[in-house]
């Protein structure tokens, strides 16, 4: 296994639309999956999809800690190859976002906040299943990089974007205030 290199925004990689998974089964996408969900853990991220590891492929890595389940389960580590998101209903919900390819950052996003997908999984099974909240935004966000999509592009108020450590300073100011 190895840590790949991330792409950040900026490389062409990021905004182009990745291409479908030749062979699901292949030894290479095997190693790819196990590298890429190498470098989620190192990166401590929570998703991770090819085309940040310069793979303009469709298949993204994610997992749900235990602590932002919101609700929901926690998910392990898992794989989708060749996913398909569909939102199940209009509801949107707006959360905020990070992404290993825009390091120190983040945004609040709407996102649809029950989705259905299939895919395959990592041993070339068909997959399918429901999600909701912090599971299907980050499963949105993901599917997002397949199509060329960085979270900023989905936002629609910019006044809820900026650094983690400015933004963590100003809501601990403003725990603080009388
Ligand atoms: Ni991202």
């Amino acid at each position: 296994m190895a840590i790949l290199k991330i792409a950040r925004m900026g490389h062409p990689v990021l905004i182009r639309r990745a291409d479908p998974v030749p062979d699901p089964t292949a030894p290479e996408i095997r190693r790819l999956v196990a590298d890429m969900l190498e470098t989620m853990e190192d990166a401590g991220g929570v998703g991770l999809a090819a085309p940040q590891v310069h793979v303009p492929l469709r298949l993204f890595v994610f997992r749900v800690p235990a602590g932002r389940a919101d609700g929901g389960e926690a998910v392990g580590n898992t794989a989708i190859i060749n996913p398909v998101l569909e939102a199940m209903e209009d509801v949107v919900a707006l959360g905020w976002e990070g992404c290993l390819s825009i390091p120190g950052l983040r945004g609040v996003v709407p996102r649809a906040v029950r989705i259905r997908y299939r895919g395959l999984d990592a041993a070339g099974e068909p997959m399918t299943g429901e999600a909701a909240g912090f599971q299907a935004r980050v499963m949105q966000h993901e599917q997002d990089h397949l199509n060329g999509v960085l979270y900023p592009m989905r936002m629609t108020d910019f006044t809820r974007f900026g650094f983690d450590e400015e933004l963590a300073r100003a809501s601990r100011e403003e725990e603080s205030q009388p």
